[in-house]
């Protein structure tokens, strides 16, 4: 049987963060970055026999774990890891905030290239660490690494490398050629690469293939730590299981150091409900890029004709970036929620004149929030 995606599953009053910040309000929440779908029956089950156990103490990864991480990243990506490279960590922006804190205490540069997620900016301690910003450049349409600047902004200084691969907000799925140069100029200024990777089995679009850096690049991947989690593409957020691959022994030591102490150890219920995706959730993800591919085209073609705003083309996640430079508001995000539609502002990813939309939603409720802004664009006349 096809798994259902369109029946709607009310978050309402269930204190949801994406739902619940507008409690009360007829606003439909397409901001944050998680599903309103149910997760897949194999996730259901696995946690239905850890809560029919019912002891929750501090809990080891289940061997089984890093065996079905290790199976889906050969299947997928065709990279063979070892099981000691992986370190179970309770988020991914935890990892980017242990990596900060490892590999930059000295007053060093932490390069990002915005727009970017919005953590990218904030994980770092600004005492001790400064962040460089070289924006992504458009060509032909798509959001890539602008190569000369990154060279331009690099230094002796320059300790670490941010990268968000696929792209949150742009969508982009980095080539090999692409990663290749930027891993070149890693080498150059001895620059380590953090790669945060929590998006990559969402890849909607059917040319693209996602590419892990430390196995494309493998003759780099002593400088590479790379960050993954079933979170997003399984919709299992609020469980906080994630995990960084670290090839490198002193590298992953590094990372341990910085991370002891300070990281609380991964839940019992994230752990199996990890398992259960990474082992048994293919079949319901396969059904989901599908499902998020034809909301994305529905959004595509439906936006197309609301004057003043561009849906750019993503390659992956299931978050359009749009370009509503075409509306000449000051508070495009404040507009759409007068008009009962919560998007993220482009400001949060360091480009204001932007606003994502997540449509990783039941088709229905997709249909009123387009029907909303459609509404909304036709006031300004
Ligand atoms: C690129 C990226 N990294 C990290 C996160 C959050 O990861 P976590 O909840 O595991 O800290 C998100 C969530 O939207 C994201 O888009």
């Amino acid at each position: 049987m096809p798994i259902d995606f369109d029946t709607v599953v009310s978050r309402k009053d269930t204190d949801s963060l994406k739902w619940d910040k507008y409690r009360n309000q007829d606003i439909l929440p397409f901001w944050v970055a998680d599903m309103d779908f149910k997760v897949a029956q194999p996730i259901l089950d696995a946690l239905q026999v850890k809560m029919d156990h019912g002891v929750f103490g501090y809990t080891l990864p289940p061997e089984a774990l890093s065996a079905a991480v290790i199976a889906h990243l050969k299947a997928e990506y065709q990279w063979s890891i070892d099981p000691e490279w992986i370190v179970w960590l309770p988020g991914v922006v935890t990892g980017l905030a242990v990596s900060c804190r490892a590999f930059c205490t000295d007053g060093g540069d932490i390069v990002v290239n915005p727009p970017i997620y919005h953590h990218f900016f904030d994980s770092h301690e600004a005492e001790r660490q400064n962040v460089v910003q070289v924006p992504l450049h458009k060509i032909d349409d798509r959001w890539t690494y602008d190569m000369q600047a990154l060279e331009a902004a690099f230094s002796n200084n320059t300790r670490l490398l941010m990268m968000c691969s696929p792209h949150n907000p742009t969508g982009t799925v980095f080539t090999l050629s692409e990663l290749a140069a930027v891993a070149q100029l890693c080498e150059k200024y001895d620059v380590i690469m953090v790669s945060d990777e929590i998006h990559c089995d969402l890849v909607i679009d059917p040319q693209a293939q996602h590419h892990p850096i430390a196995s494309a690049c493998a003759d780099s991947a002593q400088r590479i730590v790379t960050l993954m989690s079933g979170s997003k593409t399984w919709n299992i957020a609020g469980l906080n299981c994630s995990f960084a691959i670290i090839s490198d022994d002193a590298l992953r030591h590094r990372f341990c150091s910085a991370a002891n102490s300070i990281v609380p150890s991964v839940p019992p219920l994230a752990f199996e409900a990890t398992l259960a995706a990474y082992r048994d959730g293919d079949e319901w993800r396969r059904e989901l890029l599908q499902y998020l591919a034809g909301n994305y085209e529905y959004i595509r073609q439906e936006i197309r004709s609301l004057k003043g705003l561009v849906v750019e083309p993503i390659q992956a996640t299931y978050l359009a970036w749009i370009d509503a430079s075409g509306l000449g508001l000051d508070d495009t995000q404040g507009f759409f929620e007068k008009h009962g539609v919560g998007l993220s502002a482009g400001e949060q990813f360091g480009q204001a004149q932007y606003i994502r939309l997540n449509f990783a939603c039941s088709r229905s409720t997709l249909e009123e929030g387009v029907a909303r802004m459609r509404k909304a664009v036709e006031s300004l006349g």
